[in-house]
């Protein structure tokens, strides 16, 4: 467990027996599907930052409702993870095989849709049309996010700005909601609103940010899914941008290459490059910089465990290895 669950550790537990008690469905494969991938964990930031936002607000001393919002996000979460696996051809998960690979792509994106409705039935059980509007506008965010991102794919000319624009739909929109939705049912004041969507703006940026470094320089076996995979489909994600536009010209070139036809066969020479062109670092420093205008937002709220608890998450986002 990581030290900012501590601050949260019972009503973390009773999401997780409700995600358990939501995945059920008369057919087997449903639940099938969707026990494996659950119980393979997750680091379940996303539901945490929804429990410590209701928490940091003093939502948690008038009602539940936190919880199941916490279950909905993590759901949403879920799908977009196995449709992602489908898209992105991946064969590991949360240490795993994916469910494409065990079950193969139809199953997966069916359960995917599954578990999108659920959280749909389940958001609708709440009965607050502020909360319905975020996570319809944020679902629909994602999946715009990920065709744009396989628009994207082997186009080794797009920007970073327009490779900004695809990690703030599929990533960052998840993070924004989950903070946003938690202080519409907090009932928090419009400053506090704005604030913690922009904390989950940022955080949500320098997650993803993470992500696409870790793709080059990870360990498998503590990430729980192969590195690799991005250059495989040719995403120009930003370490690739930064070494093409520091590189020399025939590194740029190798790059521009190696994005137009994916494949893993110039792994070594590219991430080679990359290291060599100081990208990792600059992307890591976006992070940094993203992270620290997350924490800034939390100026809004007062001192308290859960606050404190959102700074760690903040600063383990960045310097995480999994
Ligand atoms: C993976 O998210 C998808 C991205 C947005 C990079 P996480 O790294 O939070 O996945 P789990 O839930 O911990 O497995
Ligand atoms: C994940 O992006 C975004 C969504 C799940 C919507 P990635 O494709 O980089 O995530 P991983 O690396 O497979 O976890
Ligand atoms: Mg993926
Ligand atoms: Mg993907
Ligand atoms: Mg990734």
């Amino acid at each position: 467990m990581l030290s900012f669950h501590k601050a949260v550790e019972t009503d973390f537990s009773a999401v997780n027996q409700l995600i358990i008690d939501q995945l059920h469905s008369n057919v087997d494969l449903v639940e099938n599907i969707g026990h494996y991938l659950v119980e393979a964990g997750g680091k379940r930031l996303r539901p945490l930052l929804v429990l410590l936002t209701a928490n940091a607000l003093g939502y948690t001393e008038r009602g539940k409702q936190h919880l199941d919002l916490a279950a909905i996000i993590e759901f949403i979460h879920t799908a977009t993870l196995l449709h992602d696996d489908v898209v992105d051809i991946s064969n590991m998960r949360r240490g795993r095989l994916t469910a494409n690979a065990k079950w193969g792509n139809a199953p997966s994106v069916l359960v995917g849709d599954f578990l999108y409705s659920r959280a749909f039935q389940m958001m609708v059980a709440i009965r607050d049309m502020e909360i319905m509007q975020i996570l319809s506008d944020t679902t629909n965010t994602i999946s715009e996010g990920e065709v744009q991102q396989l628009v994207n794919a082997k186009d080794p000319s797009v920007s970073e700005e327009n490779y900004l624009n695809v990690i703030y739909k599929k990533t960052g929109a998840l993070f924004e909601a989950a903070c946003e939705t938690a202080a519409v049912l907090s009932e928090a004041s419009k400053p506090q609103k704005e604030a913690l969507k922009r904390y989950g703006y940022h955080l949500g940026l320098a997650f993803q940010l993470v992500d696409d470094a870790l793709d080059y320089e990870g360990d498998a076996e503590a990430l729980g899914k192969n590195v690799g995979d991005d250059l495989a489909e040719g995403k120009p994600t930003l370490p690739l941008i930064y070494a093409m536009r520091e590189g020399n010209k025939e590194e740029a070139e190798l790059i521009a290459q190696a994005i137009r036809e994916g494949g893993l066969d110039q792994l070594d020479t590219i991430v080679d490059i990359v290291k060599r062109s100081g990208a990792l670092e600059y992307t890591a420093d976006s992070a940094r910089q993203q992270a620290d205008l997350a924490i800034e937002q939390l100026q809004q709220l007062p001192d308290s465990p859960y606050k404190q608890a959102m700074v760690e998450l903040a600063e383990f986002s960045i310097g995480r290895n999994h």
